[in-house]
């Protein structure tokens, strides 16, 4: 019998970028970047403030974990192994013990800052610090102190193992040496890696990406077409696997809404204002995407769409 065709195999000469790793935030992407870490074989805690979300986060690993057995990522082994060796903790001193901190809490500024500071002031002075925000640029983050030549952003896609790309974006002041480490520890994880040249919000995807988004949120905001249609759209001329409300009902509404909201205020553009009000339907009947089984459509347990959501379904959304 022929072996299964795995995409990744784990590090034969183990990884030469920091070794110990500590995601913080064990929500929607810390719990998949730290699962990959810990497959790869480094040493991986996983850290949030929240109980709950710990509790959460065991059963969305457990999840990750079968569908990277399923998709033949990794042998069962690894992924088993990895799974219990992986440490869950909401205790700071415990999480702050490590090489490299990456940050993955929700998008917004100051809970970022705050982050950032709290393990400024825990870690070892050789810790590096890493953001996997999706649009503030790491400058914006370590304005207010900290130790900002330690400090890029490494930048994760859903699913992690599977969209493996991460872009490192340094700031003015990150120095060399961090931003070639972090770019061996992304690739270490068998991630394709990009290093920037310069600051961006909305680095290079999800530039791309979001602009995309926009013109799909744009057309249901102002009630042209269902979400399905619109999805349908692309998936027939484009033939890709999935449309743009799909795509985004994976990222997380949540996610989707704090960009939309965070553009709409920085311009003032009514219509991105418009989406971002959109959006906020959702987040109110509670349909935070994929992973909760509601979003823009319905999910079975199987993460099949087994429905529209009826939030609005062609409605044009007024301010
Ligand atoms: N969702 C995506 O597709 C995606 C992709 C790339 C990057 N990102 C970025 O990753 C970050 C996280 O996004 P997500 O979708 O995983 O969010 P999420 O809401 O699923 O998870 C965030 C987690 O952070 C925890 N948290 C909040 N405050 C904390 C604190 N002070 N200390 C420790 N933990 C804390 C929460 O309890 C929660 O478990 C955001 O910056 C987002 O822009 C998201």
């Amino acid at each position: 019998m022929s072996s299964p065709p795995y995409l990744y195999r784990p590090h034969s000469d183990g990884p030469t970028a920091p070794q110990r790793i500590t995601v913080v935030g064990a929500g929607f992407m810390g719990a998949q970047i730290a699962l990959q870490a810990a497959c790869f074989g480094f040493e991986t805690v996983l850290y949030d403030i929240e109980g709950q979300a710990l509790t959460r986060a065991r059963d969305q690993l457990a999840e990750f974990a079968q569908a990277m057995i399923d998709e033949q990522v990794f042998a069962g082994q690894v992924v088993v192994e990895a799974l219990a060796g992986l440490c869950l903790t909401n205790r700071l001193a415990r999480a702050a013990e490590a090489d490299l901190v990456l940050e993955s809490v929700p998008e917004q500024l100051e809970l970022k800052r705050r982050v950032f500071a709290e393990f400024d002031a825990a870690c070892p002075p050789h810790t590096l610090f890493a953001t996997n925000s999706s649009s503030l640029v790491p400058s914006q983050i370590c304005r207010t102190g900290g130790r900002p030549g330690q400090f890029a952003a490494l930048h994760f896609h859903p699913l992690v193992w599977y969209a493996n790309l991460v872009e490192v974006m340094p700031h003015p002041g990150t120095e060399p040496r961090v931003t070639a480490a972090l770019a061996a520890f992304a690739e270490a994880l068998g991630q394709k890696v990009i290093v920037m040249e310069t600051e961006h919000n909305g680095y290079v995807f999800n530039t791309m990406f979001n602009a995309f988004n926009r013109a799909a949120l744009s057309l249901a905001s102002r009630g042209i077409a269902r979400i399905d249609q619109i999805d349908e759209a692309w998936l027939t001329v484009m033939r890709t696997p999935r449309g743009p409300f799909q795509q985004m009902d994976i990222v997380g509404l949540k996610t989707v809404y704090h960009i939309n909201e965070l553009w709409a205020r920085l311009s003032g553009d009514p219509q991105l204002q418009r989406n971002a009000a959109f959006v906020k339907q959702y987040l109110d009947a509670a349909r935070y995407g994929r992973n909760v089984g509601a979003g823009f459509y319905d999910y079975d347990d199987d993460g099949l769409i087994s429905g529209l959501s009826d939030v609005a379904p062609n409605r044009q959304v007024r301010l």
